[in-house]
């Protein structure tokens, strides 16, 4: 049987700013533009969310039309030649820019979006450098719009971005264009509230300070942050995001955009769930018993301490599902050179999807990485214990043990942490603590509910002493007489890939920052599915 031909795609050839382009029939003039690095200055338009064409800020110059053009709204077409930057666009442009400063108040300083706001940006490029609006500005007071979010209405330029999502993306249409004219502004329907799960995406949809973050109000300006690129770690879907630090500190999560994931958009669930990351009561020095005390130690004494511990005793490893592939997989190692098993628990909760992007939803499992917990033969219980055997070394990896039987935790033999917390339990019982890097201050992978293998990176230093998983985890190897350890992330992932045949051929190059399905991952378990 041959294999069906591949559907033609039917482009059109056109020049953008004198760059010759070609693109599927059907693509807008904006989006074209991107293809050759022109960004048209625009506002309602998302390529998130249909499209409205309401701002007029992208119109651009089409040879031969009778006038300018909204590059949102307008298909490319075979031979057309656009001018974006040409004076006709440009005084256009500026038109509308002055007219949506009327109302705006002169806030820059005060305004939260500062630094990261497109009515800024495109002022400072090509809008007027003064105003001839002589009048009062139109004033409205500040709301509670619920939720996460509180709305300015001074600062709105009526993109209608927030309106459109609500309706289209999250299908729960709460909010409307009140009022007409000048007077218009956001508002809500009548006893509703922006509580959807998903509702804070329109704080990042909003291209000016208009729609802000309650939880990041007054917080940080946004060129004081550092960003680095991520994946959320709370459910099992793996938003891909950015995590925003300061002073070392995580101070904001917002989405990052993968098509195949999360789109552009994150839940506030994800969103808001970030204080743990600095958590304070941290393992931050290794630590091994003597007596009744457990005593700081160099590493390679730890290290050692724990190997001889384990030697020729079953490993019984209780693995956090929030651990990352690399860790995971080496962990799984321990288990085999001891002949012992590994378990897992997680928690759930409720699953809320976004209704308007297929097979997207803040998930039951709330840890990122159940699905590579599971690949590494980590088998999931809730009552994660019940298989250790009286004399096991039980190892237990980052996970706190709340709520687990104590009788069962006293038919080990011995207790080893390795861990980014210290319970208050460990300190009277544990033998040896091994202090690792929580997600954000290494670098590493999760593998998510569809199987995706997605590569997360360092965001800040790590606590003390504490060291990345895969290193902690391959010395303990390496102590036991097993290979000779890692340095990197993606030379542990390099062994893991090696070994493991889903995950054959994939490295830290092929993976990117969108990340790779593992090899017979079946399509993803459908939203109201398990992991
Ligand atoms: S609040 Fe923001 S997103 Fe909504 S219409 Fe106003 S400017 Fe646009
Ligand atoms: S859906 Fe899950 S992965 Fe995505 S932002 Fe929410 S908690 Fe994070
Ligand atoms: S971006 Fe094209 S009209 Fe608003």
């Amino acid at each position: 049987m041959t294999a069906p031909a591949k559907a033609e795609v039917k482009t059109v050839k056109l020049t953008i700013e004198g760059r010759e382009v070609e693109v599927p029939a059907g693509m807008s003039i904006l989006e074209a533009a991107k293809t050759v690095g022109v960004l048209i200055p625009h506002y309602c338009y998302h390529p998130g969310l249909p499209v409205a064409g309401v701002c007029r800020m992208c119109l651009v110059e089409v040879e031969k039309a009778p006038k300018l053009a909204p590059a949102c709204a307008t298909s490319v077409a075979d031979g057309q030649v656009v001018h974006v930057h040409s004076e006709k666009s440009v005084d256009a442009r500026q038109g509308v820019l002055e007219m949506l400063l009327i109302n705006h108040p002169l806030d820059c300083p005060i305004c939260d979006q500062a630094g990261e706001c497109e009515l800024q940006d495109y002022t400072y490029q090509e809008g007027r450098a003064e105003g001839r609006y002589r009048e009062p500005k139109r004033f409205n007071p500040v709301e509670d719009f619920g939720g996460d979010v509180v709305y300015v209405p001074n600062r709105c330029i009526l993109c209608t971005r927030c309106v459109r999502f609500m309706d289209s993306v999250a299908q729960d249409p709460v909010l409307n264009v009140s009022e007409r004219g000048d007077r218009a502004l956001i508002g809500k329907f009548e006893g509703e509230d922006l509580t959807h799960p998903w509702a804070g995406n329109v704080i990042d949809l909003c291209p000016v300070g208009a729609l802000l973050s309650k939880d990041s109000l007054n917080k940080v300006r946004a060129w004081e942050v550092d960003r680095s690129a991520s994946v959320c770690p709370n459910c099992t879907q793996g938003c891909n995001m950015i995590i925003e630090t300061r002073d070392n500190q995580v101070v904001r999560l917002r989405p990052r955009p993968n098509d195949d994931v999360n789109k552009f958009f994150m839940c506030d669930y994800g969103r808001l769930n970030y204080r743990w990351m600095n958590r304070r009561d941290r393992a931050d020095v290794p630590l091994v018993r003597r007596g009744a005390a457990l005593e700081t130690a160099d590493w390679e004494i730890a290290t050692r301490a724990a190997a001889d511990l384990l030697a020729g005793k079953r490993a019984f490893v209780l693995a956090s599902p929030m651990l990352s592939n690399e860790a995971l997989y080496l962990l799984s190692r321990l288990v085999r050179k001891t002949g012992g098993e590994g378990a897992f628990r997680v928690d759930r909760g409720e699953e809320a999807p976004l209704p308007g992007v297929e097979n997207l939803a803040l998930r039951r499992e709330r840890a990122a990485n159940v699905r590579g917990a599971q690949l590494f033969g980590f088998q999931e219980s809730e009552r994660p214990l019940d298989r250790l055997t009286m004399g096991d070394v039980l190892v237990v990896a980052d996970e706190e043990l709340a709520g687990v039987d104590a009788t069962a935790v006293s038919r080990a033999g011995a207790i080893i942490v390795i861990g980014t917390t210290l319970p208050t339990w460990a300190e009277r019982s544990v033998a040896v603590v091994l202090p690792i890097a929580n997600f954000t201050e290494q670098e590493g992978t999760f593998t998510n509910v569809n199987g995706r293998v997605q590569r997360f990176m360092q965001a800040r230093a790590a606590t003390a002493l504490a060291r990345p998983s895969f290193w902690v985890i391959g010395d303990l190897l390496a102590a036991m007489g097993e290979g000779t350890g890692y340095f990197t992330a993606a030379s542990a992932f390099a062994a893991l890939a090696e070994a493991h045949k889903d995950f054959a051929g994939l490295s830290y190059e092929t993976l990117g920052v969108r990340g790779r399905i593992v090899a017979g991952a079946e399509r993803a378990p459908a939203v109201g599915a398990s992991a």
